[in-house]
């Protein structure tokens, strides 16, 4: 299937310039900002290391504006391209650039001034509007099977009360005996401002060792780019759609990978609040314009589980320390589960999916954890392909 223009300068422009020049653009920024960010007081200390030589390093933090910048300065470049493209994709192109930059302007402003929780959740809901606002795709949803009788009655399809109900808040229900829609309207808006909170938050939170950050969000746009090369290949109906989000994922997974670079162990710079948000808000980004939305979420398993598992800890019911990362024993050289403590003298383990690994698999060197951790995800997403296209669960769910 053709790329949304025949034009052969924007298909080279695409699949080689654009992540080429972000990059270089990457690798060239993150060099030269180092210093200048540790002398403008933006750096932090490794905790892993606590107790070696490393301990007293400073290492530049935030580091995510650099590759933030390569990927606007390149998908700056490419609305130019995109400007007689058909489909038309430049609106769509432009209100991603908006959330994207505003997102990136959170994350860098979060590093430097340490936002509340409140502002973690409303500033990434302001960034999805421009989003919503060009979503032109469909907003109806599959409605599991085991729920069809709350819908409707079968066999002749009589819609039930709480279907009525719905259809007054101006959603509409199409029944059918295999596969019944919902057309829920404004609640897929809504739907995909919580997506956009979530992408961005779950990755900040599944964080704290060297590589984490970058590795999984690489791992992310991998899988999503093979999604896309699938589905162009299989020649769907939404393959505009799919070349889309390869435009905006291949400059980001270049930029990415010149951080990761540095941002492996031994860390000679962290990727900041500025990098997590920004990388969150892409994916939300391609997941809403491509129409994949909930094929994404399939992507994002680890960080489900992380979530969960942090809910108790992020809800306060259990005491939230700064950090959660694990504990350095400098005796062993590995990383261990790290403990909140209770007034009374209690405590447990930090409730995220890094600490449960270590208890379950027992203390291990911060490298090889940061590389089990991403295989899982590599191992999480290839479930997630299962279900996306062999139907894993169907006949329960469809
Ligand atoms: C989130 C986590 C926090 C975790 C932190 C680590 C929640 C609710 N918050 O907080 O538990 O400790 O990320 O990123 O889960 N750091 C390292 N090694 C690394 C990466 C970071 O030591 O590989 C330390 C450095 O001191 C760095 C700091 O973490 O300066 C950055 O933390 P920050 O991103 O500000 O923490 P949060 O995102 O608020
Ligand atoms: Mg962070």
């Amino acid at each position: 299937l053709p790329p949304p223009t025949t034009s052969l300068i924007y298909n080279i422009f695409i699949l080689y310039i654009s992540p080429t020049l972000a990059y270089l653009i990457a690798t060239l920024g993150i060099d030269g900002m180092r210093e200048k960010l540790v002398g403008r007081g933006l750096y932090g200390m490794d905790i892993g290391k606590r107790g070696t030589e490393r301990e007293k390093v400073k290492v530049p933090e935030a580091l995510g504006v650099v590759t933030g910048i390569s990927h606007v300065v390149v998908l700056s470049l490419t609305t130019y391209l995109c400007r007689t493209s058909t489909p038309p994709t430049l609106p769509i192109l432009l209100s991603s650039l908006t959330s994207i930059l505003f997102m990136l302007f959170l994350g860098f402003t979060d590093d430097v001034l340490e936002w509340g929780w409140t502002a973690k959740l409303v500033l990434p809901t302001v960034s999805s509007i421009p989003l919503v606002a060009v979503y032109d795709g469909s907003t109806s949803i599959v409605a599991p099977r085991f729920l069809h009788p709350l819908f409707w009655s079968s066999p002749n399809q009589v819609l039930t009360p709480l279907s009525e109900a719905l259809s007054s808040l101006g959603m509409t229900v199409y029944p059918g005996s295999r596969i019944g829609l919902i057309d829920v309207g404004w609640v897929y808006g809504v739907y995909m401002s919580l997506l956009s909170i979530f992408t961005s938050n779950c990755i900040n939170i599944y964080a704290g060792i060297n590589g984490l950050e970058v590795g999984q969000s690489v791992v992310i746009s991998c899988c999503i780019l093979l999604h896309n090369a699938h589905e162009i290949a299989a020649g769907v109906e939404s393959a505009a759609q799919h070349w889309f989000s390869a435009m905006v994922l291949l400059p980001f997974l270049t930029s990415s990978l010149a951080l990761l670079k540095r941002n492996w162990y031994p860390a000679e710079c962290f990727v900041g609040d500025t990098y997590c948000y920004s990388a969150g808000v892409v994916f939300a980004v391609v997941g809403i314009h491509g129409h994949f939305s909930k094929t994404l979420l399939l992507f994002f398993i680890p960080q489900i589980m992380n979530f969960l598992l942090s809910l108790p800890q992020l809800l306060k019911v259990v005491p939230c320390p700064r950090h959660r990362l694990p504990r350095y024993n400098k005796d062993t050289g590995k990383m261990e589960p790290s403990m909140y403590s209770l007034p009374n003298g209690g405590g447990g383990i930090n409730l995220t999916l890094i600490n449960v690994w270590l208890k379950l698999w027992g203390p291990r060197k911060e490298e090889r954890l940061t590389l089990e951790l991403l295989a899982l995800q590599v191992a999480m997403s290839a479930v997630g392909m299962c279900i996306r296209y062999k139907g894993l669960g169907r006949g329960l769910i469809f």
